[in-house]
């Protein structure tokens, strides 16, 4: 029977053999002796070999493994203060499953080059944790979306028009005819409000951005909420519990996780629920309160986020944008025309929008004459306009980029490693 290392912490297996299966993670060898710590998925555990306690074969294989052989141990656990964990394994048995060749990967190394072998570099630690991180943070995602009785349903991701913009579209031949990938799902759940009521979309978004920073990439994971008569005062509140159901959770069951990815819990613990919110105009007039520069009717960029944010211990909501800077289908703000009914989340300490929603325009002649005045195109746009024209209702909706939520819950520099193989604009491999 194969024993998981997690298991030998957890169950206090001192005194008994068990077998475990795993990866070189360390390799030493001191005359007679070689210190083996191995790792599996549920952790680190330290293999201690003398030669006189195991046969010729598996002296000689303790003795061949690289960092990243894979091998089978059986061994006796030992208490022992100066091991990782407390633990050790005397082993009885150590049998290399394959040796292959020396691991590329030591200390030391490029950014661009652990990129260049990112198929490997996921096996680091911290990588590991991420993306068990990632792992729960979905999980509790799709979670508290089901308790909210929303359903989820699957868009296609081969369109014919853009949601957000021409500018960031990939395009592709599709058979002959022109298609692109697409930018956001929004308008396809928009669809099922009407059948459904709440739905979402958990999927990949393309953006063919010409950006190089810290929280872009060309391929991204979307979740798109969407909701029948929730307004702009409900689609917040449906944000703010949102991350707070995925923080508190994250925080009762894998704090020891959000450690190993460099996450203080404690600062996690200060997120509480209702978040700030600032209308735009006072956004702009903060922005330029704290030393920075913008006029209104710009948008914001990761400076002027980082200066709204840096001092916040939870996210802000910044809303009611003027019109004219963002897309054709949010709705006008009654109480002032030039304004939408929209919202951007903005994560705190500088990790920036991870959130951009909006009451959507339901009436079938504003909408047209929105899309008109945004010179689009209406023929690509036709089954969207339809949708307004048999029994439309007020909703509203957002997304959410997971690969941002996932940097602002594990405090993480760089958008790259919240996802396996990032895309971004200079790199498409592995
Ligand atoms: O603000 P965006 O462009 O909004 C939409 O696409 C709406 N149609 C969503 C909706 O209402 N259903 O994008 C939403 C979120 C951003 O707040 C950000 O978190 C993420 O998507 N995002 C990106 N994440 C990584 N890389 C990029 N290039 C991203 N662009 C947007």
């Amino acid at each position: 029977m194969i024993t998981e290392i997690g298991t030998v912490f957890h169950d206090k297996l001192e005194g008994r053999e068990v077998t475990i299966r795993g990866w070189v993670y360390r390799h030493r060898t001191s005359g007679n002796m070689v210190f083996a710590v191995i790792r599996d998925p549920t952790g680190l555990i330290q293999a201690t070999v003398k030669k006189d306690r195991v046969s010729e074969k598996d002296w000689k294989d303790a003795n061949d493994a690289y960092v990243e052989s894979s091998l089978t141990v059986t061994g006796v656990v030992k208490k022992d203060e100066r091991a990782p964990g407390g633990y050790e394994i005397q082993a009885t048995g150590f049998s290399l499953v394959s040796r292959g060749e020396p691991f590329p990967i030591s200390k030391d190394l490029s950014d661009e080059f652990l990129l260049d072998i990112r198929h490997l570099w996921v096996r680091s630690r911290k990588m590991t944790a991420i993306m068990k991180a990632r792992h729960h943070i979905v999980n509790y995602l799709r979670e508290f979306f089901d308790r909210e009785h929303f359903y989820e349903i699957a868009p296609p991701i081969i369109t014919k028009s853009g949601c957000e913009g021409g500018s960031t579209l990939f395009e592709m031949d599709y058979f002959g005819d022109t298609a692109y990938l697409t930018q956001s799902s929004q308008m396809y759940a928009e669809v099922f409000i009407f059948s459904l009521g709440r739905v979402f979309v958990f999927a990949p978004s393309f953006r063919a951005e010409k950006s190089r920073t810290i929280r872009h990439l060309a391929e991204y994971w979307h979740l798109e909420p969407e909701m029948a008569y929730y307004d702009h005062e409900m689609n917040l509140k449906l944000q703010e519990d949102m991350c707070q159901y995925v923080i508190e959770n994250m925080l009762k069951n894998h704090s020891g996780l959000l450690e190993a990815c460099g996450r203080d819990p404690l600062d996690l613990e200060k997120v509480k629920t209702p978040f700030p919110r600032m209308e735009y105009k006072d956004a702009v007039d903060r922005v330029n309160e704290l030393g920075g520069k913008m006029e209104h009717g710009e948008d914001f960029g990761a400076d002027e986020e980082a200066l709204l944010t840096k001092e916040l211990d939870r996210p802000l909501f910044v809303h009611k944008y003027p019109k004219g800077i963002k897309a054709f289908y949010m709705k006008e703000d009654p109480k002032n025309p030039d304004l939408v009914l929209n919202d951007d989340l903005l994560a705190p300490r500088g990790h920036g929008e991870i959130i951009g929603g909006s009451e959507r325009i339901w009436d079938y002649d504003e909408l047209v004459s929105r899309m008109k005045e945004q010179n689009l195109n209406l023929s690509d746009y036709q089954w969207y306009i339809d949708l307004r024209k048999y029994g439309s209702v007020p909703h509203s909706g957002y997304g959410l980029g997971i690969e941002r939520f996932v940097k602002w819950i594990l405090n993480l520099d760089h958008i790259r490693d919240t996802i396996p193989f990032p895309r971004t604009i200079t790199r498409c491999y592995p």
